[in-house]
């Protein structure tokens, strides 16, 4: 045989033995035999996840200024014209929520702190805001309540997006920097596990190629610099968080344990076109592997074919996380598009199971991701995962299946470590404003006590728990 032939039996092969790894059936039998979380560890986090502006209320940030907007040919920022303004009223509600995590019996919960709130204008610090962020964080231990606080969750005090935000202010990464620094002082006794911020490369595509977010732009030069500008914030602020919050919490003997939420999301190529191919390698490649990829190698990188090459080394990346978070909905399928600013349209094919956003609902996405991503070294947690789904009925289904897409990575060595469940309570969704109910618990945003009620869900979730050996509260 020829060198090429001995190539061409080799690749066969290796394409068999490819397609004969046994891979976890995701048929819904397979899904409701399996018992629930049954190779999780020990200290397993089991939780729900929220953000400061989607459930909080009451804030002044850019995305306050935002909402009110519309877009040139007079469409309102927010899908049905509403803005964030009450939200869940957390801010207020807050032991309401602790009730609901008790209730759920989770043993962590994602939280997010608001940068806008705590430091309304620069170098000042609202000691009541403060104090109150607090009171939520001590009682959360008290319930043996494991806080993961986000410190940047898409929104900017005005002081920040008003000199460039990301993309056009410099000082933007040092400003975070700042807040960190503080935040760690503030709460660093009570909090161990921090989470920087909030999917970079989502902001990076809504607000600067799409143009559905604030600044509202479509410009992949300014997309880069606003990727390399949230990069160099995390790295600052993770660095900030290690120096300033010296108080191990938990007492597991570390002060500190960070990570970053990264949003992921499964890109399949619509045809067997060459083009296609290359654009779904590319987009996956951007989107999925961007990140991952400055974290392990301390180089920020953006390469859009004949637009921007960027690439450069900001050493505080290396060694900046602990961890790293997974943020993972759904599979898009990918047909190129090259007048497109993302170069492709992306679609879900007829007869897929969508949620109410039409979403495709795919739960071997997180299986997958969850052992590609187990290669990169760090421990793994599941920052957000979840199904908007006004009904309720589908939530159930959902949970399991992505518990299950959990455990099987597990078994099949994924070191995953949390499981966060977005969200705790229906909120404010960005541009889908009140149309999109993510919450375990339904929140009614006419009713002014905004009563958080079950959603069915909430038994997987505690039974999820009781397999953990957690007591949920009546
Ligand atoms: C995001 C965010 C959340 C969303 C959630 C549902 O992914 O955009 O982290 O704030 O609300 O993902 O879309």
């Amino acid at each position: 045989m020829s060198g090429r032939h001995i190539g061409l039996a080799w690749l066969v092969l290796a394409a068999l033995q490819l397609s004969c790894e046994p891979r976890p059936a995701f048929t819904r039998a397979a899904i409701d035999a399996a018992p629930i979380l049954a190779h999780a560890p020990a200290g397993f986090l089991l939780g729900a996840a929220t953000s400061a502006h989607q459930i909080e209320g009451g804030l002044d940030n850019d995305w306050t200024e935002w909402e009110r907007g519309a877009f040139p040919d007079g469409r309102p920022h927010i899908v049905d014209g509403s803005v964030s303004g009450r939200a869940a009223d957390s801010w207020n509600l807050w032991e309401e929520d602790v009730r609901a995590l008790r209730h759920l019996g989770a043993n962590a919960y994602r939280v997010g702190i608001e940068w806008a709130r705590l430091e309304p204008t620069e170098g000042a610090w609202d000691e009541a805001a403060a104090a109150r962020y607090r009171e939520l964080l001590g009682a959360l231990r008290a319930s043996g309540i494991e806080p993961m606080v986000t410190l940047y969750h898409f929104t900017l005090p005005r002081w920040v997006s008003s000199r460039g935000g990301w993309a056009g202010w410099d000082g933007a990464p040092a400003a975070l920097e700042r807040f960190a620094e503080r935040a760690g002082a503030a709460f660093g006794d009570l909090v161990d596990t921090w989470c920087t911020m909030n999917e970079p490369n989502v902001l990076a595509v809504k607000g600067y190629v799409q143009g559905q977010w604030p600044p509202g732009e479509q410009d992949q030069k300014r997309m880069a610099a606003a990727f390399r500008g949230l990069l160099r914030a995390h790295g600052l602020a993770a660095a900030a968080l290690r120096r300033t919050d010296g108080i191990d919490a938990d007492g597991d003997g570390a002060a500190t344990w960070i990570g970053l939420a990264h949003h992921v999301a499964a890109f399949e190529q619509a045809s067997w076109s060459p083009l296609d191919g290359v654009i779904t390698g590319l987009t996956d490649a951007f989107f999925n592997d961007a990140v991952v990829t400055a974290l392990r190698t301390g180089r920020i990188r953006v390469s859009v074919p004949g637009a921007v090459e960027l690439d450069e080394p900001f050493a505080p990346l290396l060694g900046s996380i602990d961890w790293l978070g997974i943020n993972y909905y759904t599979r898009h399928h990918v047909r190129a598009d090259l007048s497109d600013p993302s170069l492709s349209r992306q679609f879900v094919p007829e007869g897929r199971a969508r949620n109410d956003l039409g979403w495709e609902i795919h739960p071997e996405g997180l299986y997958r991701f969850l052992l590609r991503y187990s290669r990169q070294g760090w421990p793994l947690i599941v920052t957000e995962n979840g199904i908007a789904d006004a009904s309720g009925a589908e939530r159930p289904r959902f949970l399991r299946a992505h518990l299950y897409a959990v455990d099987r990575a597990r078994v099949d060595g994924a070191d995953v470590r949390g499981y966060f469940h977005w969200s705790l309570v229906d909120n404010f969704e960005w541009a889908e404003g009140y149309t999109a109910p993510f919450g375990l618990f339904r929140v009614d945003f006419s009713d002014p006590e905004r009563v958080r009620r079950p959603t069915e869900a909430v038994e997987v979730f505690r039974e999820a728990a009781r397999a953990l050996g957690l007591s949920p509260a009546d």
